[in-house]
C-alpha cells in the first residue's frame, strides 16, 4: 500500500544542483515547524537549527550553490542557561550522554526537515563536512554546541536516477545480528561492484596506475582513507573540545567526557 508519506521517502534522491530561486519564507516556516516536531528526549529539544541564507555564510561552509542551508547542532547551551536562571542546583551539559542524546535529537530534527522539504517539491542534500567546521568562529556559537548535521535546500534543477540501495537483507537483523558470509556479502555488494564498469577507461586506467582495481579499493583509497578519516577525526575533535565535550591529553589524545558538574 501506498500513501503520500511513503511515496516522498522512497523517492528520495540527493539534490546538488539547485535553480537560482530562494525558497519562500512560508516553505522555510512550514519545514522548520515540520522538524521541531520530531520526538525529542525528555522533550528537551537540546538542538538549534541555524538557518543559513547570508550568501558569504554559505560560500564559507561551500554550499554558495544552494540557496538555503540547515544545520543542525547539539545544543545544551541553552539548557545550562535555563537551569542557571532556574537556580537548578549543579547538573551535567558536556558528558559523552548529553552529546549522544542531543545529536539524536538535533538529526531526527534536521531529517523531519528533509522529508518535508521534499514533500513540498524542494530538493535536498546532506554535508558531512560540518562536523569539522569551525561554527564558534563562524556562527558565534557558545560552549556544549556542536554541529551534528546539515543539509542544502533548493528547487531542483536535475533529476538524477534513484541511487540503488543494498538489498534489505543486508541490514536488516531479527533478534540476533546474523554475522555475513563472504558470499552474502560479495552478493550484496554486487551493485556496487558494478559501477567499475560506469567509469571511463582514462579512470580505470588512472587507477590502475595505483594500482586500485575494483571499488572497495577505490573507496578505501578516497574516503575511507586513513590519511582522509584521521583529518576529519582531527577537525571533529578540535570541534568537541571548542565544545567542551572532550578534553585534550597531551598533543593527539583527547578524552570524551564522562560529565562534571556545572554550575
Ligand atoms: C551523513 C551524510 C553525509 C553526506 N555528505 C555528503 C557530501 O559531503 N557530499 C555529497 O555530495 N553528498 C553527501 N551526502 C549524500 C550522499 O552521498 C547520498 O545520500 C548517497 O550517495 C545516496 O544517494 P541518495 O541520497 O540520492 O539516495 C551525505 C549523506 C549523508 C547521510
Amino acid at each position: 500500500m501506498s500513501n503520500p508519506t511513503i511515496d516522498t521517502l522512497t523517492s528520495h534522491r540527493s539534490i546538488r544542483k539547485f535553480q537560482d530561486r530562494p525558497v519562500e519564507a512560508g516553505l522555510v516556516d512550514q519545514m522548520l515547524h515540520a522538524g521541531i516536531r520530531g520526538a525529542t528526549s525528555y522533550n528537551l529539544q537540546n538542538y538549534a537549527l541555524l538557518v543559513v541564507d547570508d550568501a558569504q555564510k554559505r560560500k564559507a561552509l561551500g554550499l554558495a550553490h544552494a540557496p538555503l542551508v540547515v544545520i543542525g547542532l547539539v545544543d545544551q547551551y541553552r539548557l545550562s542557561r535555563w537551569f542557571a536562571i532556574s537556580h537548578a542546583g549543579p547538573s551535567c551539559f558536556n558528558g559523552s550522554h548529553n552529546l549522544f542524546i542531543a545529536f539524536w535529537d538535533a538529526i531526527i530534527a534536521l531529517q523531519n526537515i528533509v522529508v518535508a522539504a521534499e514533500s513540498l517539491g524542494l530538493g535536498t542534500c546532506y554535508y558531512g563536512h560540518i562536523l569539522g567546521v569551525d561554527v564558534q568562529t563562524l556562527f558565534g556559537t557558545p560552549e556544549y554546541v556542536f554541529p551534528a548535521g546539515m543539509v542544502a535546500i533548493g528547487y531542483p534543477d536535475e533529476r538524477p536516477q534513484l541511487a540503488a540501495r543494498l538489498p534489505l537483507e543486508a541490514v536488516m537483523h531479527r533478534n540476533r545480528y546474523q554475522i555475513p558470509s563472504d558470499q552474502d556479502i560479495r552478493r550484496w555488494y554486487e551493485q556496487t561492484d558494478t559501477e567499475w564498469d560506469t567509469l571511463s577507461s582514462q579512470q580505470k586506467a588512472r587507477l590502475a596506475e595505483q594500482a586500485i582495481q575494483n571499488i572497495a579499493q577505490k573507496l578505501a583509497r578516497e574516503g575511507c582513507s586513513a590519511q582522509f578519516i584521521s583529518e576529519r577525526s582531527a577537525d571533529i575533535m578540535k570541534n568537541l573540545q571548542r565544545a567542551q565535550f572532550v578534553s585534550r591529553r597531551g598533543d593527539t589524545e583527547y578524552l570524551l567526557s564522562a560529565g562534571e558538574a556545572q554550575r
